[in-house]
Protein backbone atom coordinates (compact mmCIF):
# COMPACT_ATOMS: atom_id res chain seq x y z
CA UNK A 1 0.00 0.00 0.00
CA UNK A 2 1.33 3.33 -1.08
CA UNK A 3 -0.27 5.39 1.63
CA UNK A 4 -2.59 5.27 4.77
CA UNK A 5 -6.00 7.50 5.33
CA UNK A 6 -6.39 8.59 8.84
CA UNK A 7 -10.11 10.40 9.49
CA UNK A 8 -9.90 13.94 10.37
CA UNK A 9 -12.29 15.65 12.82
CA UNK A 10 -14.40 17.63 12.27
CA UNK A 11 -14.21 16.43 8.57
CA UNK A 12 -11.76 14.87 6.25
CA UNK A 13 -9.05 12.61 6.43
CA UNK A 14 -5.13 12.84 5.94
CA UNK A 15 -3.73 10.56 3.50
CA UNK A 16 0.20 9.80 4.26
CA UNK A 17 1.56 8.72 1.17
CA UNK A 18 4.61 6.56 2.06
CA UNK A 19 5.54 6.16 -1.41
CA UNK A 20 4.61 8.83 -4.08
CA UNK A 21 5.89 7.24 -7.00
CA UNK A 22 3.46 4.18 -6.11
CA UNK A 23 0.67 6.72 -5.55
CA UNK A 24 1.25 7.52 -9.03
CA UNK A 25 1.99 4.45 -10.79
CA UNK A 26 -1.28 2.64 -8.68
CA UNK A 27 -3.89 1.67 -11.45
CA UNK A 28 -6.21 1.49 -8.70
CA UNK A 29 -4.75 4.57 -6.01
CA UNK A 30 -7.19 6.83 -8.81
CA UNK A 31 -10.53 5.25 -7.39
CA UNK A 32 -9.85 4.47 -4.28
CA UNK A 33 -9.00 8.16 -3.51
CA UNK A 34 -12.40 9.24 -4.83
CA UNK A 35 -14.44 6.84 -2.77
CA UNK A 36 -12.25 7.97 0.40
CA UNK A 37 -13.16 11.78 -0.75
CA UNK A 38 -17.00 10.61 -0.80
CA UNK A 39 -16.80 8.35 2.65
CA UNK A 40 -14.17 10.96 4.63
CA UNK A 41 -16.75 14.16 4.05
CA UNK A 42 -14.93 15.32 1.22
CA UNK A 43 -11.83 16.88 1.66
CA UNK A 44 -8.29 14.79 1.79
CA UNK A 45 -5.38 16.43 2.87
CA UNK A 46 -1.80 14.89 1.53
CA UNK A 47 1.26 16.55 3.98
CA UNK A 48 4.01 16.94 1.91
CA UNK A 49 3.36 15.35 -1.22
CA UNK A 50 5.89 17.62 -3.17
CA UNK A 51 3.95 17.39 -6.76
CA UNK A 52 5.13 19.91 -9.29
CA UNK A 53 2.48 21.20 -11.52
CA UNK A 54 3.25 18.68 -14.14
CA UNK A 55 2.80 15.92 -11.91
CA UNK A 56 -0.48 17.25 -10.25
CA UNK A 57 -2.39 17.59 -13.35
CA UNK A 58 -0.78 13.90 -14.52
CA UNK A 59 -2.59 12.83 -10.70
CA UNK A 60 -5.39 14.99 -11.49
CA UNK A 61 -6.12 13.12 -15.33
CA UNK A 62 -5.92 10.12 -13.84
CA UNK A 63 -9.25 10.69 -11.33
CA UNK A 64 -10.93 12.43 -14.05
CA UNK A 65 -11.19 14.90 -16.69
CA UNK A 66 -9.36 17.93 -16.09
CA UNK A 67 -11.07 21.75 -16.43
CA UNK A 68 -8.96 23.69 -19.10
CA UNK A 69 -9.92 27.66 -19.07
CA UNK A 70 -7.51 30.46 -20.76
CA UNK A 71 -9.04 33.69 -18.41
CA UNK A 72 -7.27 35.00 -15.21
CA UNK A 73 -4.83 32.52 -13.52
CA UNK A 74 -4.82 29.60 -15.71
CA UNK A 75 -1.28 28.56 -17.17
CA UNK A 76 -0.77 28.76 -21.12
CA UNK A 77 2.49 26.34 -20.27
CA UNK A 78 0.45 23.79 -17.88
CA UNK A 79 -3.59 24.17 -19.53
CA UNK A 80 -5.46 22.78 -16.19
CA UNK A 81 -3.17 24.36 -14.00
CA UNK A 82 -4.49 27.77 -12.53
CA UNK A 83 -2.22 30.11 -10.03
CA UNK A 84 -3.67 30.86 -7.28
CA UNK A 85 -1.43 34.16 -6.24
CA UNK A 86 -2.04 37.97 -4.57
CA UNK A 87 0.16 38.68 -8.10
CA UNK A 88 -0.99 40.92 -11.25
CA UNK A 89 0.92 38.93 -13.11
CA UNK A 90 -0.47 35.54 -11.85
CA UNK A 91 -3.89 36.19 -11.39
CA UNK A 92 -6.80 39.09 -11.29
CA UNK A 93 -7.00 40.20 -7.35
CA UNK A 94 -10.36 39.35 -7.43
CA UNK A 95 -10.29 36.04 -7.99
CA UNK A 96 -7.77 35.56 -5.19
CA UNK A 97 -9.49 38.14 -2.36
CA UNK A 98 -12.52 36.95 -3.73
CA UNK A 99 -11.91 33.05 -2.66
CA UNK A 100 -11.66 34.85 1.16
CA UNK A 101 -15.70 34.21 1.70
CA UNK A 102 -17.08 30.63 1.89
CA UNK A 103 -18.31 29.40 -1.79
CA UNK A 104 -18.65 26.59 -3.80
CA UNK A 105 -16.33 27.09 -7.02
CA UNK A 106 -18.46 27.53 -10.16
CA UNK A 107 -21.81 28.31 -9.10
CA UNK A 108 -21.71 31.63 -11.08
CA UNK A 109 -20.38 29.99 -13.97
CA UNK A 110 -22.46 28.54 -17.03
CA UNK A 111 -22.68 24.85 -16.56
CA UNK A 112 -22.50 22.17 -14.27
CA UNK A 113 -19.77 22.94 -11.59
CA UNK A 114 -16.32 21.37 -11.26
CA UNK A 115 -16.23 17.67 -9.16
CA UNK A 116 -13.36 18.69 -7.48
CA UNK A 117 -10.24 20.22 -7.00
CA UNK A 118 -6.58 19.87 -6.35
CA UNK A 119 -4.48 22.57 -4.58
CA UNK A 120 -1.02 22.63 -3.52
CA UNK A 121 1.16 24.81 -2.00
CA UNK A 122 4.37 25.89 -3.78
CA UNK A 123 5.53 28.40 -1.46
CA UNK A 124 3.53 28.44 2.02
CA UNK A 125 2.54 32.12 3.45
CA UNK A 126 4.32 33.49 5.79
CA UNK A 127 1.45 34.59 8.04
CA UNK A 128 -2.08 33.56 7.42
CA UNK A 129 -3.25 32.11 4.13
CA UNK A 130 -5.25 28.86 6.14
CA UNK A 131 -7.86 27.03 3.56
CA UNK A 132 -11.05 26.31 5.51
CA UNK A 133 -13.62 23.36 4.57
CA UNK A 134 -16.81 22.76 5.49
CA UNK A 135 -19.39 19.73 5.00
CA UNK A 136 -22.72 21.09 2.96
CA UNK A 137 -24.21 17.03 3.13
CA UNK A 138 -23.69 17.92 6.96
CA UNK A 139 -25.49 21.03 6.84
CA UNK A 140 -28.40 20.07 5.51
CA UNK A 141 -28.71 17.41 7.38
CA UNK A 142 -28.65 19.60 10.80
CA UNK A 143 -31.35 22.09 9.21
CA UNK A 144 -34.71 21.27 11.56
CA UNK A 145 -37.64 18.95 9.57
CA UNK A 146 -39.39 22.04 9.27
CA UNK A 147 -36.76 23.85 7.44
CA UNK A 148 -35.57 20.64 5.36
CA UNK A 149 -39.79 20.67 4.13
CA UNK A 150 -39.81 24.93 3.41
CA UNK A 151 -36.62 25.15 1.91
CA UNK A 152 -37.45 22.44 -0.53
CA UNK A 153 -38.42 24.55 -3.33
CA UNK A 154 -36.60 27.90 -2.63
CA UNK A 155 -34.53 28.46 -5.40
CA UNK A 156 -31.22 31.30 -5.08
CA UNK A 157 -29.44 34.06 -7.47
CA UNK A 158 -25.68 33.48 -7.18
CA UNK A 159 -24.23 36.39 -8.95
CA UNK A 160 -20.93 38.36 -7.93
CA UNK A 161 -21.93 41.35 -5.39
CA UNK A 162 -18.77 42.92 -4.54
CA UNK A 163 -21.04 44.28 -1.40
CA UNK A 164 -21.41 40.82 -0.25
CA UNK A 165 -17.46 40.11 0.14
CA UNK A 166 -16.06 40.95 3.58
CA UNK A 167 -12.87 41.96 1.73
CA UNK A 168 -12.55 45.52 -0.21
CA UNK A 169 -11.16 45.16 -3.44
CA UNK A 170 -9.06 47.67 -5.29
CA UNK A 171 -10.23 46.62 -8.54
CA UNK A 172 -9.51 48.09 -12.19
CA UNK A 173 -12.73 49.35 -13.90
CA UNK A 174 -11.96 46.43 -16.68
CA UNK A 175 -12.41 43.92 -13.63
CA UNK A 176 -15.48 45.56 -12.84
CA UNK A 177 -17.07 45.95 -15.42
CA UNK A 178 -16.52 42.34 -16.54
CA UNK A 179 -17.42 41.25 -13.34
CA UNK A 180 -20.46 42.93 -13.24
CA UNK A 181 -21.46 41.93 -17.07
CA UNK A 182 -21.69 38.03 -15.72
CA UNK A 183 -25.41 36.60 -15.93
CA UNK A 184 -26.78 35.38 -12.42
CA UNK A 185 -27.96 31.75 -11.99
CA UNK A 186 -30.39 30.26 -10.60
CA UNK A 187 -29.65 27.40 -8.20
CA UNK A 188 -32.05 25.33 -5.73
CA UNK A 189 -31.13 25.81 -2.09
CA UNK A 190 -31.11 21.95 -1.66
CA UNK A 191 -29.07 20.15 -4.32
CA UNK A 192 -30.76 16.57 -4.54
CA UNK A 193 -27.20 14.13 -5.59
CA UNK A 194 -27.89 11.25 -7.99
CA UNK A 195 -26.86 9.06 -4.91
CA UNK A 196 -30.75 10.91 -3.01
CA UNK A 197 -28.52 12.93 -0.49
CA UNK A 198 -29.06 16.74 0.25
CA UNK A 199 -26.12 19.35 0.32
CA UNK A 200 -26.97 23.22 0.47
CA UNK A 201 -26.15 25.44 -1.79
CA UNK A 202 -25.28 28.71 -0.68
CA UNK A 203 -21.89 31.01 -0.09
CA UNK A 204 -20.92 34.37 -0.66
CA UNK A 205 -21.93 33.91 -4.38
CA UNK A 206 -26.14 33.22 -3.03
CA UNK A 207 -27.33 36.58 -2.63
CA UNK A 208 -30.93 36.42 -3.21
CA UNK A 209 -34.01 34.15 -2.63
CA UNK A 210 -36.58 33.86 -5.88
CA UNK A 211 -39.38 35.72 -4.18
CA UNK A 212 -38.51 37.21 -1.06
CA UNK A 213 -37.68 40.16 -0.57
CA UNK A 214 -33.81 41.09 -1.46
CA UNK A 215 -33.33 41.83 2.17
CA UNK A 216 -34.80 39.14 4.04
CA UNK A 217 -33.54 36.60 1.45
CA UNK A 218 -29.98 37.91 2.25
CA UNK A 219 -30.64 37.63 5.92
CA UNK A 220 -31.70 33.95 5.37
CA UNK A 221 -28.60 33.11 3.38
CA UNK A 222 -25.94 34.62 5.42
CA UNK A 223 -27.64 33.20 8.34
CA UNK A 224 -27.25 29.38 6.49
CA UNK A 225 -23.89 30.07 6.05
CA UNK A 226 -22.85 31.01 9.71
CA UNK A 227 -24.73 28.21 10.66
CA UNK A 228 -22.83 25.72 8.26
CA UNK A 229 -19.29 27.22 9.09
CA UNK A 230 -19.68 27.50 13.10
CA UNK A 231 -16.20 26.99 14.40
CA UNK A 232 -16.81 23.53 15.38
CA UNK A 233 -17.72 22.45 11.76
CA UNK A 234 -14.77 23.92 9.99
CA UNK A 235 -11.49 21.88 8.87
CA UNK A 236 -9.00 24.24 9.14
CA UNK A 237 -5.73 23.43 7.09
CA UNK A 238 -2.28 25.08 7.93
CA UNK A 239 -0.34 25.23 4.56
CA UNK A 240 3.52 23.47 4.61
CA UNK A 241 5.20 23.22 0.95
CA UNK A 242 4.30 20.59 -0.97
CA UNK A 243 0.70 19.82 0.70
CA UNK A 244 -1.43 18.92 -1.52
CA UNK A 245 -5.47 19.06 -1.00
CA UNK A 246 -8.18 17.52 -2.97
CA UNK A 247 -12.14 18.81 -1.96
CA UNK A 248 -15.23 17.54 -3.20
CA UNK A 249 -16.94 20.83 -4.77
CA UNK A 250 -20.44 19.00 -5.04
CA UNK A 251 -20.65 18.68 -0.98
CA UNK A 252 -18.18 21.29 0.36
CA UNK A 253 -17.51 25.02 0.69
CA UNK A 254 -14.10 26.33 1.04
CA UNK A 255 -12.40 29.78 1.93
CA UNK A 256 -8.84 31.01 1.88
CA UNK A 257 -7.70 32.83 5.26
CA UNK A 258 -6.74 36.46 4.36
CA UNK A 259 -3.11 36.76 3.66
CA UNK A 260 -0.58 39.76 2.40
CA UNK A 261 0.70 39.96 -1.12
CA UNK A 262 4.27 39.69 -0.11
CA UNK A 263 3.51 36.60 2.88
CA UNK A 264 4.91 34.37 -0.67
CA UNK A 265 1.80 32.06 -0.58
CA UNK A 266 1.82 30.50 -3.95
CA UNK A 267 -0.34 27.84 -4.71
CA UNK A 268 -1.49 26.13 -7.87
CA UNK A 269 -4.92 23.87 -8.13
CA UNK A 270 -6.21 22.21 -10.74
CA UNK A 271 -9.72 21.04 -11.49
CA UNK A 272 -12.06 17.63 -12.22
CA UNK A 273 -15.07 18.64 -14.71
CA UNK A 274 -17.92 17.91 -12.74
CA UNK A 275 -21.30 15.57 -14.09
CA UNK A 276 -23.85 16.08 -11.88
CA UNK A 277 -25.51 19.71 -12.37
CA UNK A 278 -27.30 21.36 -9.60
CA UNK A 279 -30.63 20.25 -9.39
C1 LIG B 1 -9.74 27.96 -5.03
C2 LIG B 1 -9.79 28.54 -3.69
C3 LIG B 1 -8.57 28.76 -1.66
C4 LIG B 1 -7.16 28.95 -1.24
O1 LIG B 1 -8.63 27.74 -5.54
O2 LIG B 1 -10.81 27.69 -5.59
O3 LIG B 1 -10.82 28.93 -3.25
O4 LIG B 1 -6.89 28.61 -0.08
N1 LIG B 1 -8.63 28.54 -3.03
O5 LIG B 1 -6.33 29.43 -2.00
MN1 LIG C 1 -12.50 28.30 -4.51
Amino acid sequence: MAYRIEPLSPLGARVEVTDPDALLASPTAPGELLHALEIHGGVLVFPRLGLDAPTQLAFARRMGDVVVKTSAGWSRAHPGVYRVALDPAANDEFFVKGSWDWHIDGATSLGIPPKASLLACRTKPSAGGDTQFVDTYAAYDRLTAEEKRRFESLKVWHRIELDAYSTPMNLSPESLARLESEPAHLHPLIWTHRDGRKSLVIGVTATQVEGLPKAEGRALLRSLVDRATEPRYVLNHVWSVGDLVIWDNRGTMHRARPFEADSGRDMYRVMLEGDEPIQ
